[in-house]
């Protein structure tokens, strides 16, 4: 096995609201110098703790490990200084590549464009080295580099996890809307929940809350599923530590002695979710039922609640007002001893769950802008007319 512990940089990207966690993560893989950046977090590690934290990490998208750093002032730089890394250190003619541009406040305005002068400067370093060139593949390539420029500072790193590490592996089908299986870690991990009490996710689709929670409640690895990583294909790989990584015996907590329950008033993403608990290995652990929020029933006492109900932007429902106002009314009548916390974009509508929060967290789910908000649901709620806004 490679011994290599030289420590290098390493940029983790994530969801806006999620870096904390992101951070908390990190720290317990023994990630050091971490710094919270937007969108992501920056922090130095070793190869082992690169390959830890995309197998154990819930809350990344990827993970970046940058390899050339300078300043341009316009195209023809860029070509010049991409040009000066030495790309047979990372690929050869045989091999395929990709490349994610990404720009800001630059006077590159086009990542497009900034990603084919890039292409141009590698491939045009292995023409005249070899007389031969390896070739674009956007889908499946052995290398996936990233470009990022803001302002005239230009990063390019080689992009470790390949595709987005919510590609958990574990799920057959969604319904319309499904949440970010990240994200759903994300929200999970900002509620506290303690893997102690019950679980519930009223309003499941597809099963995304309700399986994270699951395979968090198990310690099951979010890379466990994932037949993938870029790394894996780096000319640096190490098998024998990549292996060690994949067998440390984790703590599967066999049985839990709570409940975690998925619920939805849908057919279709009842069998759906169904499927996808299969897939995950996860049915002893999750219980699925069809259900209404009108009459959803908890299991006793108390625990946590997590859901995301339609929004009105991805998925109309017949009236959205009235829906949040069942969501309210169903809380107060039976989930007493509760934490109840409910994702939404829909701010108006949010209020007429008709309960004070305890808490709001600005998340992002995709493009869009939502609230995370928290209501306790003590025996007196019902009587509290606060609304939330
Ligand atoms: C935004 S989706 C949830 C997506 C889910 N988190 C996932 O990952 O697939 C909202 C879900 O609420 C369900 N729903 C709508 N009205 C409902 C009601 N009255 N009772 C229970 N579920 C309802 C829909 O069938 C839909 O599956």
């Amino acid at each position: 096995m490679n011994q290599d512990n030289h420590h290098f940089e390493i940029i983790g990207k994530t969801f806006s609201g999620l870096e904390e966690v992101l951070a908390g993560e990190l720290r317990e893989l023994g990630a050091k110098n971490i710094r919270i950046i937007t969108r992501g977090i920056k922090f130095d590690g070793n190869q082992e703790i690169l390959y830890m934290a995309n197998y154990y990490c819930r809350t990344a998208i990827r993970f970046l490990k940058p390899i050339a750093d300078f300043s341009i002032n316009n195209e023809t730089e860029l070509y010049k200084k991409a040009g000066q890394v030495n790309w047979s250190n990372y690929l050869d003619v045989h091999d395929t590549l990709a490349i994610n541009a990404v720009v800001s406040q630059s006077l590159l305005k086009h990542s497009q464009y900034v990603a084919l002068k890039t292409k141009d400067a590698i491939v045009d370093q292995f023409r005249r080295k070899f007389n031969k060139r390896p070739s674009v593949n956007t889908i499946d390539p052995t290398l996936r580099i990233h470009v990022h420029i803001r302002n005239n500072h230009c990063t390019i790193s080689l992009d470790s996890s390949g595709s987005s590490l919510h590609l958990r592996g574990y799920r057959v089908k969604t319904i319309t809307a499904p949440i970010n299986e990240v994200l759903a870690a994300g929200l999970i991990m900002l509620s506290g929940w303690d893997k102690q009490s019950h679980f519930i996710d009223p309003m499941c689709g597809s099963g995304t809350i309700v399986i994270e929670a699951a395979m968090i409640a198990q310690n099951i690895p979010p890379g466990k599923f994932r037949d993938s990583f870029g790394f894996l294909h780096w000319k640096d790989y190490d098998a024998e530590l990549w292996n060690k990584i994949q067998k440390k015996t984790n703590n599967l907590a066999s049985e839990l002695s709570y409940k975690i329950v998925g619920l939805d008033i849908s057919d279709k993403a009842v069998h759906i979710a169904k499927q996808n608990i299969i897939s995950a290995g996860l049915q002893p652990v999750i219980e699925i039922r069809r259900e209404s929020i009108d009459n959803s029933q908890p299991p006793k006492d108390h625990g946590v609640m997590i859901t995301n109900p339609p929004y009105g932007e991805r998925i109309q429902t017949e009236n959205i007002i009235e829906l949040y106002k069942k969501i309210g009314d169903s809380l107060k009548q039976r989930y007493t001893g509760y934490e109840a916390w409910v994702l939404s974009s829909d701010f108006n509508a949010l209020k007429y769950i008709g309960l004070r929060p305890s808490r709001k967290i600005k998340v992002y789910n995709g493009q869009l802008e939502c609230k995370f908000v928290k209501f306790d649901i003590y025996s007196g709620s019902k009587k509290n007319k606060s609304i939330c806004n």
